[in-house]
This record gives structure tokens, sequence and C-alpha cells, in this order.
């Protein structure tokens, strides 16, 4: 039995529950959230030896070829003498002997390019010709069988770079396209950031997001968005930790890196495009500024010595300026240049991010505070501290007096059930927690039930809890990382949500503003539960499928044991359709009996040659 006393209120819950954590992990910024379609658009890919196989084979051309088109002759390389800025020093050259129908390159974006039949797509790209006279170029968008889906014509420029922009609609739907671009002029052509967006992004914006993974972030409610890590934000090591400054302005002139987790990042998703996505979604922004500490995995660690710190400050000021400064300041300028006048309304800043067992952290960190509460006595400061009262970091949070401390774990399903009464001992008068990482191990619904279990304890706890977001929250399933588990998982057409991501939902959707005090009788007969808590099984899918011939122990299982929902199922001949191919579903299946094992089996198939992903859990 459990017995809520609607009269009893227990404490406030936090109005900043529940959010969001996203980092460039599992390439979740380029070929994830961030919408440009081409791959190395500005030819600064370079390897990253000793890191992992996949990052030792990158180089300035990764994802380019060259193209000739009947009766022609080009060699391309990778080039440096006239660079379009220093942020940008490599591009790339197409010399052409005989240009016949056309030479040129092409780029496949990441395994292809996904087009819409009937899309818009705009292109741009910079050009200069190491010759007398240039020539015009064409832009075409070509799937696998050849097929033209749509091209552009761009103005020749001549030997200085100049920008070109096109639309260019696709009559064609694919996964597989390429943008190549040719020309029939002769002598030396050099091309730098050459960039494909769909003119579907994400509200609209230029430089935007994908649309609907964007959609799905916003539809978990999120109060906060913490960015841009995570290990990304201090780096791997000092040269890759994430600097605020080098990702804003205009794409072009960003200084790309490479990736803690063994990538590239262009920096297109950038703090200005982090912020705006913050308004978009009405989330308050949670930057984690590094504090001068590189990546505590990484023997030996980097620290900035305490001499030169007073930059990575001054960077943490000139960022609360950049987010809330007047247009006429000198960092509210860049924002107000990029389009934002107004202020972003920062509140808050987390400095640092796991750096527990580094003593080098808890010396710099009292630096960032005093001059951060100097200038911006509003901003309140996010802390960290690992399991908090159990570690020493968390005694110097109090001392400091932030205002909160974050804390994050990553453990089995049982952990959480077990721990769901980590907070209620906690002393009301320390910082407040921030619960910026979790995850129980899985997307399997035990997992997404031991979460929910966890975020009972929020609640009840929700005068101290003010913050709680799952990690990682985005994963490309081609290209995953870290392998445990994640939030939404994508390819370039569809995404799933994890029966986590369903909690997250749940709870953050239907959050009050008060804990009611509870009753729990457990001394329940069991002859008296429901009949129904028998086995339970779930698949998902974001795809036009249909599923037959579902056995529990290998015994045939009555459709009628099958429940659906979200998506558009229906069903026919003892089978479960969703025939819609952008709808999202979900289905359930419970039986009288709960044997001591389940194993489910079923057949499932795509139907019509639709493209999509279907995940199948189990519990
Ligand atoms: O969420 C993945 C990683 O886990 C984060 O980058 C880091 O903070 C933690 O160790």
């Amino acid at each position: 039995d459990i017995k809520v006393h609607v009269d009893q209120p227990t404490v406030e819950l936090s109005p900043h529950l529940y959010g969001l954590f996203f980092e460039d992990i599992n390439f979740s910024a380029d070929g994830g959230l961030y919408a440009e379609l081409v791959q190395n658009r500005s030819f600064e890919y370079y390897p990253i030896p000793g890191w992992n196989p996949l990052s030792e084979r990158y180089h300035a051309l990764s994802s380019w070829e060259k193209v000739e088109r009947d009766g022609a002759e080009c060699e391309i390389a990778a080039e440096k003498g006239i660079p379009l800025n220093r942020n940008n020093p490599t591009y790339l050259t197409v010399a052409i002997r005989r240009a016949g129908q056309g030479a040129g390159v092409k780029n496949q974006g990441w395994s292809g390019i996904r087009l819409d039949e009937g899309q818009e797509y705009r292109v741009s790209l910079y050009s200069r010709w190491e010759s007398r006279r240039g020539a015009p170029l064409t832009v075409t968008l070509v799937d696998q069988d050849g097929h033209e889906c749509g091209s552009a014509e761009l103005p020749a420029s001549g030997a200085d770079w100049r920008q070109a922009e096109a639309v260019i609609k696709s009559d064609r739907t694919t996964d597989d396209a390429s943008l190549v671009v040719t020309t029939t002029g002769r002598g030396k052509l050099c091309l730098d950031m050459v960039s494909l967006f769909p003119s579907n992004t994400f509200k609209g914006h230029k430089n935007g997001l994908r649309e609907d993974l964007a959609q799905s972030l916003a539809d978990l409610n999120p109060k906060f968005f913490r960015f841009p890590g995570g290990c990304i934000a201090h780096g791997h090591s000092l040269q890759n930790a994430y600097r605020w400054k080098d990702t804003v302005g205009d794409v072009a002139e960003r200084r790309p890196n490479w990736n803690r987790w063994g990538y590239h990042q262009t920096y297109g998703l950038g703090y200005f495009e982090y912020f705006q996505l913050c308004e978009d979604i009405g989330a308050h922004p949670l930057p984690v500024v590094p504090v001068g500490v590189s990546c505590g995995f990484n023997q030996p660690y980097q620290c900035v010595p305490l001499d030169e710190l007073h930059t990575w400050v001054q960077d943490a000021l000139d960022l609360i300026e950049f987010a809330n400064g007047p247009a006429d300041s000198t960092w509210g300028k860049v924002r107000a240049e990029m389009g934002h006048p107004e202020p972003f309304n920062m509140e808050f800043v987390c400095l640092g991010n796991e750096e527990h067992d580094t003593p080098e952290f808890a010396e710099r960190f009292p630096y960032f505070v005093e001059a951060i509460r100097k200038a911006y006595p509003d901003i309140k400061i996010i802390g960290t501290s690992g399991l908090s009262p159990s570690i020493p970091l968390y005694r110097q949070m109090q001392r400091l007096n932030v205002y909160s401390s974050d804390e994050h774990y990553y453990e089995s399903p049982e952990w959480f059930v077990q721990n769901q009464d980590r907070f209620d001992d906690f002393d009301r008068d320390a910082p407040k927690i921030f619960v910026g990482e979790y995850a129980s191990r899985g997307n399997r619904l035990v997992n997404a039930i031991g979460e929910a279990a966890y975020l009972t304890g929020v609640e009840r706890n929700g005068d101290i809890v003010d913050m709680a977001c799952y990690a990682p929250l985005l994963a490309d399933v081609h290209n995953t990382q870290w392998t445990a588990a994640n939030l939404i998982h994508f390819d370039k057409r569809n995404l799933v949500k994890t029966p986590n991501y369903h909690v997250q939902q749940l709870f953050a959707q239907n959050k009050g503003d008060v804990f009611l005090q509870t009753e729990i009788d457990q001394s329940v007969d069991e002859a008296d539960l429901p009949s129904y808590a028998g086995a339970v099984g779930m698949g998902t899918w974001s795809t036009a499928a249909e599923v037959r011939n579902a056995k529990l122990n290998g015994e045939p299982l009555d459709p009628a044991d099958w429940t659906p929902h979200g998506g558009k199922f229906n069903a026919k001949d003892g089978a479960l359709r969703q025939a819609d191919r952008d709808a999202q579903g979900v289905i359930s299946v419970s039986t009288a009996e709960a044997p001591a094992k389940a194993v489910y089996e079923f057949e499932a198939r795509k139907l019509g040659g639709a493209e999509g992903v279907l995940m199948v859990f189990g519990c």
C-alpha cells in the first residue's frame, strides 16, 4: 500500500529540477546535433598520435576525394600558403590540367549525406584561383546511383578568397549522397569552409542544429543545460581544454581542436549556439569552465602554473561578460555582432569537472571563486566534489560556501535503488547538491527503473538536491565511445528514445512544487498482487516496422498481451504494425505468470524498405 498525505507537504522541490548535460562525446556535436552535413569542411583534420586507431588515420583531406568527369585530369592537395585566416591555416587545392566535363572534389559527410526530397539546403564555400582568370563552380548533390538530386552555380572568384552561397533543393530522399564541387576552368582552384546545411534547422537558425534531435531535448522540458563537458571541458591535456573564445564569432574564424574522445571538433557548435539553444528550450545555461587542470584520468595530468592562471580566470570573467554584458562591452559586442544584442541572462557557472583527486584543483579553484564573486556577485558558483561528504574537496566547497556542488556516478541499477536514501541525512546548511552526471550503466528497462527509484529520493530531498541530469545525452549508433549507456541513440535519419529517456521525461513533465509525506506498507500478500504483474518486455523503434510470432520461453505469446504505447500501431493478422516511418513507438508485453527467467523471441522487420532504427529491450 502507498499512502500519500496530500495535506502534509514536507519540502519544496527545487525549481531547477530537471535538466540536461550535453557533451561532444559519441559524435554528439559535429555529425550529430550540429546540422552541418559536410565533414572536415575547413581541412583542419590531422592525426592524433597515440590516441586510438581512428584518430591516427585523420588527415587534412579526410572525407574528401577528387572528381574527374569525362576527360578531366586533376590533383588535389592540402596547402597552407595563403590561408583564409590564421585560425584556419589549411585549405584544399585542385590543380587542373584538363577540365573535361568538370574537375574538382567531393565530400561524403559522415559516411554519406542525408537528403530529403523537396528539402532545401544552403551551400556555402570560400574559393580563390591561383591563375589569371577564375571560372564559375558547380555544386551538385549526387546520390550513390550517380543521380543529381540538385545543383547550383557559384560565381567565379579571383585571386583573393571570396565567399559564395546558394540554395539547392533535393529531388530525392537518400542517406548516401555526396556534395560535389567541380569547375571547367583550368589552373589551380583553392577551396575552404565548404559547408552544407539543411534549411530546416531547429528554430530556423543559420549555423543551426538538427531539428529532430534538438526537439527531443526540448521535449524533456529541461530547466537547465550543462555544457560543453564533462572531460572535454578540462581537456585530455591543457592543449585541448575547451577555451570558449575559440568557439565564438564567424565560424570560418573559429580555431578547431581535437576532442578528448578521439576525433575532431569544428566548434561550429560553440558558446553562442549553446546559449541560443538554452534560450530556445527555456533552460538556464550552465557552462562548465576549466580551471587549468586537465583530465585526471590521463596521467600525468597537466596544470596551468599559478603565475599564468590569471588568463584562465580572465576567460571565466569574459565569458560572463559575453553572456550578460551590455552590447557595447568588449565581449557583449561580440555577442551582439553574432545577432544577439540582448543578454543571455546566465545565472550559474560551473567551475571544473571531476578533479577530485588533484590537489592542484583545490589550489586553483579559490582564485576563480574570488574573482567571480568580486566582479559578478550575483553569479551562482557550482563547484565539484565527487561523492560529496566522503571526499575532502566537499569540505572545501563548504568552506567557500559555493551555491552547489557537482557529483557524478555511473553505477548499477541496484546501486541506484539502494542509494535512493542517499540525501536524507545531508546537512541542510551546506551547499546544495547538483547531480551533474549519472546513469545506471545500461539502457534496459531495469536501468530506467533503477534511475526512477533514485529520482524519488531526489524529490524527497528536493530542498537540497537542486539539479540533476542524466549522462551522456546523445550517441551516434555508428560512432559510440561511451558504450555503457546513452539517453538518445541516433543515426543520420532516426533517433531512438531509450527507456531511460522516458523516465527523465516522466519526472520532468510531472514535477510538483512540494513533496508530500508518503507511507509505504510493504507487507503485501502476494496473492493480492494484480495478475498482470508478470513478465514485462519492451521494444522501441522509430520507423515503419512489424513484429510478429512473439514467444516467451519458447511458448507463443498471445498478441493481446502486447501493448503499444506512443507510435501509431495497429494489430493485424497476429502482428503489431506501425506503418508511419516517422513515428516513435514503444511496445510492452505483460503476462499473468512471472517466470524466474524470461527469454523473448520475436520476428521484427522494417516495412517497405523503410530506413530506421529498431531496438529491443527486455526486463
Ligand atoms: O559522461 C561521460 C564522462 O563521464 C564525462 O565526460 C566525465 O565528466 C565523466 O567521467
